[in-house]
Order: C-alpha cells, then structure tokens, then sequence
C-alpha cells in the first residue's frame, strides 16, 4: 500500500510514518515544506530517521505549488492520503494570519484538486478542535456547533466544509479533530515543551489567564494507535471524528506537576487572550467504536516518556 502523508517532518506526521514503517506492505510518500514556523533542526532530525527506512520516500513540496503537486502525483501510485501539512499554532495568527490562509485554505485545496484525478480511496485530513471554540456543554460531540474563534480554526472548519459541496465521489473523505496532542518529538509551540524548553533556560513563562483552562490533552502513541487502525476500515461516506482523550486537564495541575518534576517555577501568571479557548472536552465514542480503541494512555506517565524524550534531544529545539 502506497501512503502519502504531507507534513511528515511535523509532529504527527512523522510520529505516524515511524509507525506505519514498521508494518509489512506499507510505502510512505512523505512530504514537508520545512516552514520556519519552529526548529527546522528538529524537521529535519526527524526526517533524517525516517529517510533510514528504504520504504520511506522524501519530497520538498510546498502546498501552494500545484505543479510540485500534480508531479508527485503522476509519478507516484497513491491508495491513501495523510493531509497533516498546515500552518498550526492558534497564537502565530495574529502575527502571519496569511500563512494561515496560503497553506490551510488556498493549499488544501490545490491538494484536493490534484488528488481527485487519481483513484485515492481514502483521504484522512487533520481538522482540529479549534472548529468548535468557546462552547458550554461538554464534551462536545461531532454534531455540536462550530463557533471557531480565531483564523486557524476558521481554516478548518472552512476545510471541513469545503468537502460537503466539493469531493470526489470515489474517495472517502475523513476529517480527524485532534485535540491538544503531545508527547515524544512533539512541537515546541506548545505548552509542555514551552515549559520544558524555558525551565532549561530558567527563562520566566508567562502563563495565560493563569492556567485557569483546560485542555484535552492526547497522547501521541494513543493517535498513531487509532489512526493505524483507522486505515483498514471501510467508509460509506465522508466523515468527521474527534481524535481526543475525553480526559480534560486543568492547565494550573500540569503547571504544578512539572514544576514538582523538574523543580523549575519562573512562571508568571498573566490574563487570557480572546484566541485561546476556555476549554476543550471532546467526546470520543465515535472514533472509539469505529476503531475498537479504548485503552489510552496515564497522563502523567506520558508527561513523564515526554520530560525524558526533552532531556535527550533539547539540543534540536
Ligand atoms: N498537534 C496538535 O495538537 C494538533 C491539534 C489539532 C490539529 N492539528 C493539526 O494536525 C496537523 C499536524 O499538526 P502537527 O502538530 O504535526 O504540526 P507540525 O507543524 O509539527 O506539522 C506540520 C508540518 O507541515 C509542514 N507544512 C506547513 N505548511 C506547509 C506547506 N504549505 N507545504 C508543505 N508543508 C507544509 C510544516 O513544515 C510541518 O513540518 C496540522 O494540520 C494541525 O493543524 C494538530
């Protein structure tokens, strides 16, 4: 099976390439712009791993060039589709809201266009829960009201409903909301590698509305687990699942508990910006039964694999 997955020197990109690599069958196409968005040491530490592997092929493809994109997908025989390549980072917005716009909206859709000549089956797309925003009941389910609250929720809430007016019949369309995903090899941006990276400069962390929010932090192992078995199952028509933990955390304990494990505290708290959210909860049943998948990971001993992932490879962030 030939698998491309675009962003895969990012986080969950490589994270599900690794996994992938060590089934029998399986090809990966991967490709990255190698944006500066954060340490391209650490895109290109990842990528120098994967390129060990004889069945993994590297290209460096820019969304936004559709001629790049038609070549690959000429040359390439392509089954199924990991689109993870996008601008991330709900606080980048306000200083590059147009990269958002370039590589989330304008570059998904030259993807989509390119694809849909060629027989993919199956086209597996990150979304995000940035799409629901500042909503009051939770968890919140698919079917909740998408209010998102800032240009890189509204890009993926955009791209959700780009598919619904616009898809190829012949391919599934499944849109994947993660929410807050961490762990080995993660994204400096955000929160557990921030506090990471600043308790090793003993640099003061400023700590919006005092870490009196909450996230529903996802391991990395329990999204690769769930998107490998995702990969075999038959779908009927375009869908959409939140990829979460159904487990949120309060901000201000996870401050606590790092600072218990590596004794730093320089944090500063500071008050909320209207980008973030209050709190994100989502309801996992429906990703839970489609996948068979129940069994996720303790927090804090993947906060822990993630503390000593930190300690070996912080030269690279
Ligand atoms: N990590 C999370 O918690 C999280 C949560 C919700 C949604 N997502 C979404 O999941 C996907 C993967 O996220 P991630 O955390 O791995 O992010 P990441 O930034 O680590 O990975 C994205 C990769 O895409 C590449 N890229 C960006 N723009 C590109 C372009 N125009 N052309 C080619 N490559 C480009 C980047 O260089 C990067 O390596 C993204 O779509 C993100 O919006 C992530």
């Amino acid at each position: 099976m030939n698998i491309l997955i675009t962003g895969c020197a990012g986080f969950i990109g490589y994270s599900l390439s690794v996994k992938l690599l060590k089934k029998k069958n399986v090809n990966i196409i991967g490709f990255d712009n190698l944006n500066k968005f954060y340490s391209v040491n650490l895109k290109k530490k990842r990528l120098s791993i994967l390129k060990k592997n004889k069945n993994f092929k590297y290209f460096k493809i820019d969304l936004t060039n559709k001629k790049q994109l038609s070549k690959l997908f000429n040359e390439k025989k392509i089954d199924v589709v990991f689109h993870f390549a996008a601008q991330a980072g709900v606080r980048y917005v306000s200083s590059h809201p147009e990269k958002f716009i370039q590589s989330n909206i304008l570059g998904f859709h030259n993807l989509i266009d390119t694809s849909k000549n060629y027989n993919i089956k199956k086209f597996f797309y990150a979304s995000s829960s940035s799409v629901y925003g500042d909503l009051n009941n939770f968890p919140v389910g698919e079917n909740s009201k998408l209010r998102p609250k800032n240009i890189y929720g509204l890009s993926k809430k955009l791209n959700e409903e780009y598919l619904e007016i616009n898809s190829n019949k012949k391919t599934k369309y499944i849109g994947l909301r993660f929410f807050t995903v961490y762990g080995e090899w993660g994204r400096p941006d955000m929160l557990i590698l921030k506090y990471l990276t600043f308790a090793k400069k003993n640099k003061t962390l400023f700590l919006n509305n005092s870490g009196n929010h909450w996230r529903d932090f996802t391991y990395i192992n329990d999204v690769t687990n769930i998107l490998c078995r995702l990969i075999n199952k038959n779908f009927n028509k375009n869908e959409i699942y939140n990829v979460c933990s159904n487990r949120p955390i309060l901000i201000k304990n996870l401050i606590s508990y790092l600072n218990e494990k590596t004794g730093y505290n320089k944090i500063k708290n500071v008050s909320g910006n209207n980008l973030e959210v209050f709190k994100t909860h989502g309801k996992n049943s429906k990703i839970r039964r489609k996948v068979n998948f129940s069994k996720y990971s303790n927090f804090n001993k993947s906060v822990d694999s993630t503390i000593k992932w930190f300690k070996k490879y912080n030269h690279l962030i």
